[in-house]
Formats: structure tokens, C-alpha cells, sequence
């Protein structure tokens, strides 16, 4: 058991609420039931996600929700949400929404002594690197990424040794090994900002991009600077194609396409908007549009959808099985067990601090960034594993 564990169970291995007395170890999840209170507790928040979650379906996850909502409170936690989460953790227990620059800054500033990270391991990786003396829990281990695992540190190292003198921006979608290896984080709502500033801070004109081969294309096409990257991908999003969107447009004329800057080049050159998954959310409350594509992860329609009833979702979406590795289950015992610890090694995680340090402390947008669309390829170094 950890230090941080053992300070808030009073060093049982008994799972208990403080202030609830030694014998009021929590009931398993299969045990919630659907009472006349839960009911009438969780009734305000199923408002928020009525038109999504069929009221069939409430039953089963209202006693969830009502059981991890009390015992954030008990236990002094926030959950951070990601954008992919399904609508009833989203909306119904994400204390903290929002894209991976906004999850990462409101960590920041959180003073809840728990975070519980509804999203994928690098997240919460990042939320422990941030708030060192937090317990960060992660409620499913194998909630990864296509991108973070594409790279280690050493190939960070080896790519150095190609390209000496040149800054390294390393995507968030990585480990913290990778991290502790870069000169400054970015994230999709900062790419280019961060890719330019950091051009202009070691007076170079290339800039190692990484690791995801489209986002850097997708950097490359807005700026002057020569881009060095690697050959990775998002699972979810390399799976869109040119045609697709083409097929779209005939089939629902009218119909607006926006993209995440994850998706090929190609895809963002004939969408009508690309940015972080903030950006799209925004876009979409601000233009209200008639009908609307989303070439994103499935549950991101659903979340903007609930607070969007003007727009027609078209869904050709992808899921990413690590995001969805998060349920309501796992939530609940994260917090009922204060399971899965989240640790980094404090001399990698000091290494990435000033990495991601950089990136929070660039002057802030007033919003997220948009990737221009339309842009014609530019030609990118690719590097890959040997
Ligand atoms: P953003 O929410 O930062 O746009 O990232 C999308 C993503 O794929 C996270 O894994
Ligand atoms: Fe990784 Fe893509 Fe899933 Fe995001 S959507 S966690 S980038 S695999």
C-alpha cells in the first residue's frame, strides 16, 4: 500500500469510508439497486442526458452514479473526463471535461486529495507528473493508446542523436518516459503554437514533431517550419479516409465535416473544420449547424449531441477500445478500493515536469486552435523503430 493510500484508509486493507466507522466496508457494484432515492437523487443529472440514454437504461446506471458521486465526496476526489467517455460517465460523474490541454491544466489546480482519471493511462499519467502528492487512479490498467505506445524513450534519444540541436515537441499522447526525453509537450489545441514557439526558442527551422505521423502533417501543412516525425498513429483516427468524406457529402448534402487533427491529412484537407476535440464541441455549440459529421471517436458525437439539440449528428464514428475500457463499474470500485495507483519514478516524472511546465505556461488562447483545412500535403521526415 502506498503512502498517499495508507494516509486516506488509515492504513486498513479494508475498504472504508472515513467517517463511516470500521464496518462499513461498501457494498460490490452488483449489490446497488435502483431505490425510490437513487431515483429521485440522480433524476436532475439523467436530464442532462435524456436524449441519449434511453430511460430503459437508467436504472441500471443510476445507483452507479448516485454510489460514485457520494463517495467523491467522502473520499475528497474529482473524476477528470475526457471528451470519449460514454455520456453517462461524461455528463453524470466527470467532475473535470474537457480535451486533454483542459484535463491537464484543471489537474493542476485541483485541491481534491484524489484524482480519478475517466480516460486513458497517459492522462492520468500526466495528472500524476503535475500533482505528485495526489493519489492518481486509473480505473482500468490497460486503458492505452495507440500513440503513446509507439515510442520510447530511447528512440526519442536515437532521434536526438539524428538531428542534433533540434527541439523536440512531444504530443501528450505518450509516456512519461517519452516526456522526460522532450523539450515541451503539446497537445491538438496548441500543436502549431507550441511547434513555432519552440522553433523561434532554439532558433532552429525543423522541429522533431512526435509521435504521431498525421498530427505533425497536419502541423506541417500550417507552418513554414521543416517537420521531423515517426511513424505513429491513432488506432481510431488513421481509419478515416478522403473517400469517406466525399461519400458523406453525396450522402447528406449539407451536411458540415469536422475532424480531429489525428485523422490522415487528406481527411483534415477536405473537412470544413479540424481541431482538438474542445475546438470541435465548441464549434458545433457556437454554428448550432442543421447536420453535422464528426470524424472523431463514437461517444464525442454523443456528448456534444446531449447539449446540441438544434444539430443532426451523422455518426461514421470509430471507437477506441482503450477509452471505452473505462465503465461506471470500474469508477465506482477505483474509488470503493482506491484502485489502480497511477505511479511515475519522481526523476522521469521531474524530467517530463519541465516538459509539460513549458507547454502550460505559453500565453493561454482565448480558445483552442483551429487547423486551417484545405491545405495542400507538405513533405515531412518520417522516422520509425529500427
Ligand atoms: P484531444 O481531446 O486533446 O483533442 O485528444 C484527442 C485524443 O485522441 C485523446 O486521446
Ligand atoms: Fe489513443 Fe486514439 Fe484512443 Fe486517443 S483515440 S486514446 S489517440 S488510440
Amino acid at each position: 500500500m502506498s503512502r498517499i493510500v495508507d494516509a486516506l484508509t488509515g492504513g486498513s486493507d479494508k475498504c472504508v469510508i472515513p467517517g463511516h466507522g470500521a464496518d462499513s466496508a461498501l457494498p460490490e457494484g452488483r449489490d446497488l439497486a435502483f431505490t425510490p432515492e437513487v431515483e429521485r437523487e440522480t433524476a436532475p443529472l439523467y436530464e442532462r442526458v435524456r436524449d441519449i440514454v434511453p430511460a430503459v437504461e437508467w436504472p441500471l446506471f443510476a445507483p452507479f452514479v448516485y454510489a460514485i458521486n457520494r463517495l467523491k465526496r467522502e473520499r475528497d476526489a474529482v473524476i477528470l473526463a475526457h471528451n470519449y467517455m460514454t455520456p453517462e460517465i461524461f455528463a453524470c460523474v466527470g467532475d473535470i471535461r474537457g480535451d486533454s490541454l483542459q484535463l491537464a491544466r484543471e489537474a493542476a489546480r485541483t485541491e481534491a486529495r484524489v484524482i480519478v482519471q475517466a480516460g486513458v493511462h497517459f492522462m492520468a499519467e500526466t495528472a500524476k507528473i503535475l500533482c505528485p502528492d495526489k493519489l492518481v487512479l486509473i480505473p482500468d490498467e490497460r486503458a492505452g493508446c495507440s500513440l503513446a505506445s509507439s515510442i520510447t524513450g530511447r528512440d526519442v534519444r536515437l532521434m536526438r542523436e539524428a538531428h542534433p540541436g533540434v527541439p523536440v515537441v512531444t504530443y501528450v499522447n505518450s509516456s512519461a518516459d517519452v516526456k522526460a526525453e522532450s523539450d515541451v509537450c503539446c497537445t491538438s489545441s496548441n500543436a502549431v503554437q507550441v511547434t513555432e514557439w519552440a522553433a523561434a526558442e532554439w532558433g532552429a527551422d525543423r522541429v522533431i514533431v512526435i509521435p504521431d505521423e498525421y498530427l505533425a502533417r497536419n502541423v506541417a501543412a500550417q507552418t513554414p517550419l521543416r517537420i521531423i516525425t515517426w511513424r505513429g498513429r491513432c488506432e481510431v483516427h488513421e481509419r478515416f479516409t478522403a473517400d469517406d468524406v466525399a461519400g458523406l457529402r453525396q450522402a447528406y448534402p449539407g451536411a458540415v465535416v469536422l475532424a480531429h487533427p489525428e485523422c490522415p491529412p487528406e481527411v483534415v484537407a477536405a473537412s470544413d473544420y479540424a481541431g482538438s476535440t474542445a475546438a470541435l464541441a465548441r464549434w458545433v455549440g457556437e454554428r448550432a449547424p442543421a447536420r453535422v459529421v464528426l470524424l472523431t471517436e463514437c461517444s464525442m458525437s454523443d456528448n456534444v449531441a446531449a447539449e446540441s439539440p438544434a444539430s443532426q449528428f451523422i455518426r461514421p464514428c470509430n471507437l477506441c477500445p482503450h477509452m471505452k475500457r473505462i465503465t461506471l463499474e470500474n469508477l465506482y470500485d477505483a474509488l470503493r478500493l482506491l484502485r489502480h495507483e497511477v505511479v511515475v519514478p519522481e526523476d522521469v516524472a521531474a524530467r517530463a515536469r519541465v516538459a509539460i511546465d513549458r507547454m502550460l505556461s505559453l500565453p493561454r488562447a482565448t480558445r483552442p486552435a483551429d487547423f486551417a483545412t484545405g491545405r495542400d500535403p507538405v513533405d515531412v521526415t518520417v522516422m520509425s523503430a529500427a
